[in-house]
């Protein structure tokens, strides 16, 4: 949601501000702007639209410094435009500032502002901030950020640049994300690691109402206070070039090719090679697991997908009760859970704020809470009682794929953990299993090694209006995330819906030539997927089957049939995955739409 990037050192700003840009564009990009210190005066550019618009402004217009901050923005008060891009100024320009969040009070601080004279230019409540900042400012930076920040009420993370001290950023947030790093002779600040990767590996995350301060010889935290504290260090593994595009046309299909790899890389953090769980990194020993009456999880869109599945490989194998729910409804809702129940949490960003706010309520209520995680450091990888990383890499397309992948291979793992200390499985049913696990990256492959296949649907189906998946017991659940993925990146209407659902109302959406991805890998519902694919083929559906393995029943009530590797049916929505994956991104390529920034949409949600 927003990006923001602000750089100080010796070399000239701008090339490394719109770099940054460029890399956490997809956290925001209807418009973007920079602010450097020209040696006499802050100077801003700005332009609505994509980053590109930003760059021709900046060649036509050229600025060049030592220090600047930069932005890309996701629009939350007042529309995409030139005048609302960020960075913002005080009327009197001491200062520029980018902001990511939603300031809730700013109403109430705009008119204590503007009965004082303030004269606002924008409808943003950044430029409150601003005025805020400049309204108050002594000749201080650090004191008039002390007295100013606690007046702020919701989300934020700021990056300011005061004219009285050029070569200095400061910059503090709460639930929004903020990274610094310190390299030879510069400092750089991000609101996501991508950007900060090509410079150090070694990284702060800023804490809610901590302030940092970056010059060009080192970094200063300090509380909110003003107290000068100390940050412990973290390592950030990934590859520089893991946040690259590459060859690849499009980062989502980068993506999806990664899987397999991304699969044996966090299958390989979990399982020895004699194929036993590394029992000690999952929660709870064997007493606790055995009297754990229900777990509930909590997550938003395709995490929140990801909890569906996970609910139905942890009922079905460890005999465990899971509730799974929409993280913004759980944080409002009625949270009937008990001190000491288990808690997830799902997030590849760790900075979802509804997600956030699901897991510090729980915390409230004495939980025991752990958490799903892609992103070391995050703010969930912080504060929740337990971690398990998903080893997914950077994830950089908005559509989420692998991160999604990895987070259901780790709730099959959990819940194969939960069977085997509950009792439920013995040791050499839970080999026999992560065996047969262990060759689902091969099946992903041969996925992918026949994409042109889906390729070859797409360009004959994209034309299609409508477009519902169905399936049973798991595949009901992975259906949720293709309807989403499609829906998402091709703006075609997709639905999800339960196979046998269908016939008690939806089914009257069927029509000549509707799309129905009947998702048929469960051998056991085989039989009653098939009744149902029947039911829309002769309503006038156009019906693709995918199959765990050759099925001939599927012969008769499809027009086209789609196999995956035959295996065990537990495991194959962790590979059928792909094929929707695939399809969603060919049919959004057909229609030439934008595939790594979906219109309207944003990666990391750190706003309600
Ligand atoms: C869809 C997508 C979103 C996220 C959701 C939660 O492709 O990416 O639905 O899954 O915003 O994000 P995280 O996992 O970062 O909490």
């Amino acid at each position: 949601m927003c990006g923001i990037v602000g750089y100080t050192g010796d070399k000239n700003c701008i090339p490394i501000l719109m770099n940054g840009l460029t890399s956490l564009a997809y956290r925001g990009y209807d418009s973007a702007g920079v602010a450097v210190w020209e040696g006499s005066d802050l100077t801003l550019r700005k332009a609505k639209g994509k980053i590109e618009n930003l760059k021709n402004l900046l060649e036509t217009s050229p600025i060049s410094g030592l220090s600047g901050i930069g932005h890309t923005r996701w629009a939350t008060h007042g529309e995409p435009s030139d005048v609302n891009a960020h960075p913002h100024t005080d009327s009197h320009k001491t200062l520029a500032i980018v902001h990511n969040g939603i300031i809730e009070n700013y109403l109430h601080i705009k008119s204590m502002l503007v009965k004082n004279g303030c004269v606002f230019v924008s409808e943003t409540d950044t430029e409150v901030v601003a005025q805020l900042l400049g309204y108050y400012y002594d000749g201080d930076p650090l004191e008039t950020l002390k007295k100013t920040v606690p007046m702020l009420e919701g989300s934020f993370a700021l990056a300011i640049l005061f004219a009285d001290e050029p070569e200095t950023i400061y910059c503090t947030c709460k639930d929004s994300p903020m990274v610094v790093g310190h390299g030879k002779n510069e400092s750089i600040i991000a609101s996501d690691i991508p950007a900060i990767l090509e410079y150090t590996r070694d990284v702060y995350f800023v804490q809610d109402r901590q302030i940092a301060v970056l010059k060009k010889n080192g970094l200063a935290f300090y509380d909110e206070f003003g107290a000068t504290i100390e940050k412990p260090v973290t390592h950030i593994d990934w590859d520089v070039e893991a946040a690259k595009k590459g060859n690849y046309e499009h980062f989502m299909m980068k993506e999806i090719c990664e899987e397999p790899d991304a699969f044996r890389k966090t299958f390989d953090q979990y399982v020895n090679k004699d194929f036993t769980l590394k029992s000690e990194r999952f929660p709870w020993d064997k007493a606790r697991a055995k009297s754990l009456k229900r777990l509930t999880i909590v997550s938003c869109g395709t995490a929140f997908h990801a909890g569906m599945l996970g609910k139905k490989f942890i009922e079905h194998m460890a005999k465990l009760r899971v509730d799974v729910d929409i993280a913004s409804e759980y944080r409002y809702g009625d949270t009937l859970i008990e001190n000491g129940e288990a808690f997830m949490v799902i997030s590849q960003s760790g900075e979802t704020a509804d997600t956030i706010a699901a897991l510090r309520r729980a915390k409230e209520l004495g939980c025991d809470t752990m958490a799903v995680c892609n992103v070391t450091g995050s703010t969930i990888s912080r504060e929740a009682g337990h971690v398990l990383y998903t080893y997914a890499g950077p994830e950089i397309a908005v559509a989420a794929t692998k991160s999604y992948l990895t987070q259901i291979i780790l709730l099959y793992l959990c819940a194969l953990d939960l069977a085997q200390k509950r009792g439920e499985m013995s040791q050499v049913q839970i080999t026999d299993r992560l065996k047969e696990m262990s060759k689902v990256p091969a099946a992903m492959q041969k996925v992918l090694d026949n994409k042109e296949q889906i390729q070859y649907f797409a360009s004959r189906s994209f034309a299609v209006k409508h477009v519902f998946f169905i399936g049973r017991g798991l595949d009901y659940a992975l259906a949720m995330e293709a309807a989403l993925k499609l829906k998402e990146i091709s703006y075609i209407h997709s639905e999800a819906y339960a196979a046998g659902e269908l016939k008690h109302g939806t089914i009257a959406l069927i029509e000549e030539g509707s799309l129905v991805v009947a998702l048929a890998t469960q051998p056991d519902l085989q039989a009653k997927v098939a009744s149902n694919m029947e039911e829309v083929r002769v309503r006038g559906a156009h019906v693709l089957a995918v199959t765990n393995g050759p099925w001939d029943g599927a012969a008769g009530h499809s027009h086209e049939q789609w196999q995956i590797d035959q295996m065990d049916a537990t495991l194959a929505p962790l590979c059928a995955i792909v094929p929707m994956q695939l399809l969603a991104y060919y049919l959004a390529v057909q229609k030439g739409c934008t595939v790594d920034q979906p219109r309207n949409l944003a990666k990391s949600v750190t706003v309600e």
